[in-house]
């Protein structure tokens, strides 16, 4: 559960007590596919990393090390070739005590190696249940859209009680749009048209987000980033929700409103299947 860690070539077991991610969450990270050894849509998520880096200011210099990395902790853990999860943690690195960074603050890389989760296909089949959380997600443009290391929003969200069979829970902001799930994106079909939140406030840009708008433009399916509110799930023809792990998972259910896995869901599957994301083969 805890995973296998590597940093520069070393298994590593401990973090030093000064580093600023343990500190103030001061750093980002990226939980990645592997699939038959090979991390899936790296690309998207260097660049994720880079956005973040840009936005925390930390020196982004060990970004150009991760496939490598990626490579020898894929090895050394016992997956060449095989499917598992790798979480990159990018720490901003040991300080002195106190907010501000000092200019010697070096970065830290750090790379895990995870057993594969998978999950039942009926969540890909029939959809999951969702429900709407009472955790509202903070308004704070500079950390919208990148992965920091501060999730307690999240945390929050998944440790409410949920009704049982509930899967994942709908976020807003303190705004009461509509934004997420806790550890996905969500997007409506409302006639023929996708819609998904703006994320510019609150929320992740999900790699999977990223995956399916491009492939819905191949598709030629039209896609709005747009303000929502949940009432518009009323009108929602079909919901679902992605992230880099599960692919894409229809809902069927949030309180009292049902759908179905409908035409356009179903498209995106297969066009995301095409694209690489086996999960999505029913
Ligand atoms: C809060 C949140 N939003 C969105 C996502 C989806 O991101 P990705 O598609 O990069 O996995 C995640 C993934 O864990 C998340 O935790």
């Amino acid at each position: 559960l805890t995973g296998r860690w590597f940093q520069n070539d070393r298994e590593v077991e401990t973090v030093p007590i000064g580093d600023r991610a343990l500190h103030y969450g001061d750093g980002l990270f990226e939980t990645i596919a592997v699939r038959s050894g090979q991390p899936r849509l790296l690309d998207l998520h260097l660049d994720r990393l880079e956005l973040g880096c840009h936005r925390l200011n930390i020196d982004k210099r060990p970004i150009a090390t991760i496939p490598d990395g990626l490579q020898f902790a894929i090895k050394t853990a016992g997956f060449d070739g095989a499917d598992c999860t790798a979480k990159i943690i990018l720490s901003r690195g040991e300080g002195r005590r106190g907010y501000a960074p000092s200019a010697m603050t070096q970065p830290v890389l750090r790379i895990g190696i995870f057993e594969r989760t998978s999950y039942p296909v009926e969540y890909y089949r029939d959809g999951i249940v969702v429900s709407l959380s009472k955790v509202r997600l903070a308004r704070q443009p500079q950390l919208a859209g990148i992965k920091t290391l501060n999730r307690l929003e999240q945390v929050l969200a998944a440790a409410e009680h949920a009704e049982p069979g509930c899967t994942e829970r709908l976020m807003m902001d303190t705004e009461g749009n509509l934004i997420c799930g806790t550890m996905s994106n969500v997007f409506l079909v409302l006639g023929s048209t996708v819609m998904t939140p703006a994320i510019t406030h609150a929320g992740i840009c999900g790699v999977m987000r990223r995956h399916l708008l491009r492939t819905a433009d191949k598709l030629t399916i039209d896609c709005e980033a747009a303000r929502i509110q949940p009432e518009m799930l009323q009108q929602a023809d079909e919901v679902f929700v992605t992230n880099s792990q599960i692919g894409l998972w229809p809902v069927r259910a949030c309180g009292k409103l049902r759908w179905r896995p409908g035409p356009v869901t179903r498209r995106l599957m297969a066009g995301l299947e095409q694209a690489g994301i086996s999960e999505c083969r029913l």
